[in-house]
Order: C-alpha cells, then sequence, then structure tokens
C-alpha cells in the first residue's frame, strides 16, 4: 500500500474477524515498530507479543470497559466514546494479537525537572503509531488501549514483567470485522489547523 493511502486509511477499530494473523506479517509490524525514531538513539524497548488466544482472553479478563451514558452522540468525540467505552475489553478478546511495547524510563516522571521524563515516554509512541500504520499497510484493523487504574501492574505481574518497565499502550490488531463501527472523525486539515512562518 501507498504509504499516504496508509495514512489517509488507519482507523481505530475495535471489532475483529475471528481470523489469525500470519506471524510473518507480525514480524513485519514489529520491526516497523523497532525502527522508530528514540531519544538518546536509546531503544530501550522490550516487546511483549502475545497470539496465543488462551493468554489474551486472561490478559482480557484485567482490562475493565468504561461505563458510557451517551445514546444519541452529538459529536465525533460522543459517537466514540459510545463505541469505544463498552468495547475495551471486548475488543482485545477479538484481537488475534496484542503487542504490549514496554520502554524504560531513563528520568522518572516523578523527578523530572527539566521535561526529560517525557522523552522515553515520546519515543514508545513513535514506536506505536509506526506498528499502527504497518497494521495498516497489512491490511490490518488495530486501536490502542491505554492501560488504566490497577491495569499497568496488573498486566506486568501477569506477564512477569520486571517493575523498571512501563507499559504506554496496548496495541491491539486483528482483521477487521465487515461491520466494525467507525465514529465520524474530527477534521484536521492543513487549512484549519496549519500556520505559516508565524502563528
Ligand atoms: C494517546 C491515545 C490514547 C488512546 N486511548 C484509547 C483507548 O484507551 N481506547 C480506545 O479504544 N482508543 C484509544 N485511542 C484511539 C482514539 O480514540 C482514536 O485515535 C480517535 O478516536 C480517532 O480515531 P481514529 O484513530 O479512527 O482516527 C487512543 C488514541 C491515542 C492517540
Amino acid at each position: 500500500m501507498e504509504f499516504y493511502e496508509v495514512i489517509n486509511k488507519r482507523r481505530s477499530i475495535r471489532q475483529f474477524e475471528n481470523r489469525e494473523i500470519p506471524k510473518e506479517v507480525l514480524e513485519r509490524i514489529l520491526d516497523a515498530g523497532l525502527k522508530a525514531p528514540s531519544s538518546n538513539h536509546q531503544r530501550r524497548w522490550e516487546l511483549v507479543t502475545l497470539t496465543d488466544k488462551a493468554i489474551i482472553m486472561d490478559l482480557a479478563k484485567f482490562i475493565r470497559p468504561y461505563p458510557c451514558r451517551i445514546v444519541e452522540p452529538k459529536t465525533p468525540q460522543q459517537e466514540m466514546f459510545k463505541i469505544a467505552y463498552p468495547r475495551q475489553r471486548s475488543m482485545v478478546e477479538e484481537a488475534a494479537c496484542v503487542i504490549l511495547p514496554f520502554f524504560k524510563q531513563k528520568y522518572p516522571l516523578s523527578e523530572d525537572k527539566n521535561g526529560y521524563g517525557l522523552m522515553d515516554y515520546g519515543a514508545s509512541w513513535a514506536l506505536v503509531e509506526n506498528m499502527l500504520l504497518a497494521a495498516t499497510a497489512e491490511g490490518l484493523g488495530s486501536v490502542v488501549h491505554i492501560p488504566v487504574k490497577k491495569e499497568p501492574e496488573q498486566i506486568r505481574e501477569f506477564l512477569k514483567v520486571p517493575d523498571s518497565w512501563c507499559l504506554p499502550a496496548l496495541v491491539v490488531l486483528g482483521y477487521p470485522a465487515k461491520d466494525a463501527l467507525l465514529p465520524s472523525q474530527v477534521k484536521a486539515t492543513v487549512d484549519n489547523k496549519v500556520h505559516w512562518n508565524k502563528w
């Protein structure tokens, strides 16, 4: 798929077909992630990649769907909340693969004096985005779930990940269900978001 087609096609997909992803496809996606830029050229990343359905189902037990009272959404954000909130667990259950990209913080956020703490976190998102785009290029659907409340701790314990590793997001992959729901896009265009040469 051509690069800008990939950019335009990538959407957050939260409903998947029950279909495995070939290992070579996953290896290309993981490789794309690992080629992302990183602060201080550290690349202190370790990616736990789950393809075993029983392990994915066990992981999903830690993810709680968010409550959502929106019945008739009035904005693209509300449309997204209505689709996304109840599917936080089911999208993991339906996934063929969940990638957990752990990174190490060199400068802890809690002792952050000069903003350096954000660098390792920022780099982890470059890795995530590369994988989302690679997944799109491979004809897959993808979405991220941000681990909240007790989820980071529970997931680390479940996967026996040492304490010093942080998890920015779960990268959830699968072949998109034919009727997968999509909210309208918030329009961000060169015309309405870009300032040339001055604000
Ligand atoms: C930092 C970040 C956090 C997100 N967290 C979640 C999440 O926890 N669960 C989820 O279903 N989607 C999550 N998303 C996906 C957004 O909801 C989605 O990107 C947005 O609604 C725009 O839709 P699109 O990805 O289809 O363009 C997250 C995206 C980003 C960039």
